[in-house]
């Protein structure tokens, strides 16, 4: 049958992984969806740059927002990132011409996520969004299908793979924040901006889709209380361990007062919680169902093949024909968010 024609924007680390997934699970992908999905235009910065992955069959577009609106595209995959700007531009040309998009853009989602989702349905088109939450972990998949049928009391978890790595190391070595912070850019994690990493924005961002996935809320980024790890010493450390306690940099929400609280702050976890022992880069979902009762996912939160694992099962989806929404509900029934501080009650 017909094959997905995908378009992909931005051909950094998780554009080219998404490339080699869908060039080397070719056959894989086409016998479970029932149809092959292929990528047939690709869209990045530079023509020119060495990337591993074979381009010559791909029809080029210097500009990715003229691929976001080109006929002969079923998908758009927006790898570009950022808040604003480019990235969004691709989204809204895509979903206005009626196309598809799978985008790991949590900066964007967690400020527009309502907003794009609302336009993805009155267009008829899937926007999907699993690569942005955690990477390889299905956090989104896990909430709105796993717990479908669930009333979700809390979601929380390790949501930024650099902190941990932080607070692992400065455990392991009993060295001080700002002799490991360097390493983090090593392992190809780290944002461009550290800063999102350790001051907790990255973690809230991810935390924001969340919440809305397992509220049915908008999606309310400025509703959260955000704490990094900078003041997180060696010495603190040290004692929460003599404690028996782990020092996590967690997103929390849950039900509050008739609201729903938000925060990212460094946590003590007791050592005997699972949570305690998801170390180094790993990043940890937990969720409470009210039928299901804990459920805990882990795994790789960013790296090319985790990554690309979570957009190739977006676009899966869509091959298949599966219109599931960007949250846990229609975006048109998503409602405000009574957000309540960590003070308040
Ligand atoms: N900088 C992020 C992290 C990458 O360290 O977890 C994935 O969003």
């Amino acid at each position: 049958s017909e094959p997905l024609r995908i378009g992909v924007a931005g051909l950094g680390v998780v554009g080219t992984g998404t490339l080699t997934v869908l060039e080397r699970h070719h056959e894989l992908i086409a016998d479970r969806c029932g149809r092959p999905a292929m990528v047939t235009a690709v869209s990045a910065r530079d023509r020119r740059k060495e990337r591993g992955v074979d381009l010559s069959a791909v029809r080029w577009f210097d500009d990715p927002t003229a691929m976001a609106s080109d006929p002969e595209i079923d998908v758009v995959v927006e790898l570009i990132g950022g808040e604003a700007g480019v990235a969004k531009d691709v989204v809204e040309t895509a979903l206005a011409h009626g196309k598809h998009v799978v985008t790991a853009n949590k900066a964007m989602l967690a400020h527009a996520g309502t907003e794009l989702a609302g336009r993805a349905e009155e267009s008829g088109a899937v926007l999907a969004c699993e690569a942005a939450v955690c990477g390889g972990i299905p956090a989104i998949k896990t909430v709105r299908e796993g717990l479908a049928g669930n009333a979700v009391e809390a979601i929380y978890g390790i949501l930024n793979g650099s902190s941990n790595y932080i607070l692992t190391t400065m455990r392991e070595t009993g060295r001080e924040f700002g002799e490991v912070l360097a390493d983090t850019q090593k392992l190809g994690y780290a944002e461009a901006d550290p800063s999102l990493d350790v001051d907790g924005i990255d973690a809230a961002h991810k935390l924001a889709i969340l919440t809305a996935l397992a509220f049915n809320t908008r999606v309310d980024y400025e509703g959260i209380h955000v704490e990094g790890i900078r003041e997180v010493s060696a010495l603190d450390i040290n004692y929460a361990e003599e404690l028996g306690y782990r020092i996590k940099l967690l997103g929390i929400a849950r039900r509050a007062d008739g609201g729903i609280e938000q925060r990212v702050h460094p946590c003590m976890v007791p050592k005997s919680a699972p949570i305690a022992n998801v170390e180094g880069v790993n990043n940890a979902v937990v969720a409470e169902g009210d039928f299901v009762g804990n459920i805990l996912t882990e795994g790789a939160g960013a790296g090319a093949g985790p990554t690309a694992s979570a957009v190739v099962a977006d676009i899966m989806d869509i091959a298949r024909g599966t219109n599931l929404p960007t949250f846990a509900v229609p975006a048109s029934n998503l409602h405000p968010l009574a957000s309540r501080g960590m003070h308040e009650h």
